[in-house]
């Protein structure tokens, strides 16, 4: 029988995917009786803000009858779940954060989402799928297990070129939340992966002793793809801190 006091989950996907990211974990929370939600980030209008897709992560929990939600924010999903608490806290009953950052892009780093917004609009979008996927994955997988590079090939190849372009200028952009770390009081969760090159341990581990109370869980055998590299570790971390944060609102 569905569980009614479970909190309700809302999955942000990563750059440059879209919510079918997350189809394994909403299947398996689903059928723990959680009910989720998955905006699809993916703008074509330039530059997509952090806020821009925050305010779609609003209107789908608007639309799913939800007043308020766990944002489990990956990577660039992580930005927009940062943005959703600045400006509409009182959706947000808890954080996890996956793979991701609260610092803004260097200078460097703007000029890499420059040169790759351009690339994409000339080249489409395998051209940022083929430029990303071996920083994506563990060595391991990239070793070992073909088929998971090939399911994150296809993911990265649904997007419009607009829309990673778009997202690329709207990541350059971003404000840095650094600041907001130390006042976050939501229940909050840090995961990542061990060999994540793109959001290193050192990143997400910062990031969890600046947030008071947050849990942190290192996923092995994993890069930056955590969810789709190990999902079964990847849930269980989810849901046993669930379980035992009583992440309920
Ligand atoms: C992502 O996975 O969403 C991206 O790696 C985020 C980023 O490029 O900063």
């Amino acid at each position: 029988m569905m569980n009614t006091s479970k909190i309700n989950l809302l999955f942000l996907h990563g750059f440059p995917f879209g919510p079918s990211l997350w189809r394994r974990q909403r299947t398996a929370l689903e059928a723990r009786g959680y009910r989720t939600a998955a905006p699809d980030l993916r703008i074509e209008s330039s530059p997509a803000t952090m806020d821009m897709m925050a305010d779609e992560a609003i209107a789908a929990l608007d639309a799913a009858g939800m007043t308020q939600a766990m944002a489990i924010g990956f990577s660039m999903g992580g930005y927009v779940a940062f943005s959703l608490l600045a400006r509409y806290p009182e959706r947000v009953s808890g954080l996890v954060l996956v793979d991701t950052r609260a610092e803004a892009d260097s200078e460097e780093g703007k000029a890499g989402r420059r040169r790759l917004a351009d690339i994409v609009l000339k080249q489409g979008a395998g051209a940022a799928a083929e430029s990303l996927i071996d920083k994506l994955l563990a060595p391991t997988t990239l070793r070992n297990r073909p088929e998971v590079a090939q399911e994150a090939d296809k993911l990265m190849r649904e997007a419009s070129p607009a829309a990673v372009a778009a997202a690329a200028l709207g990541m350059a952009e971003r404000e840095d939340r650094t600041g907001m770390l130390p006042d976050i009081r939501v229940p909050t969760l840090v995961i990542v992966g061990e060999d994540d090159a793109i959001t290193p341990v050192s990143v997400a581990r910062g990031m969890a002793e600046a947030i008071p109370k947050a849990g942190l869980r290192v996923i092995s055998g994993a890069g930056h793809l955590t969810m789709l590299e190990q999902p079964e570790e990847f849930e269980s971390a989810l849901v046993g801190w669930l379980d035992e944060s009583g992440g309920r609102s």
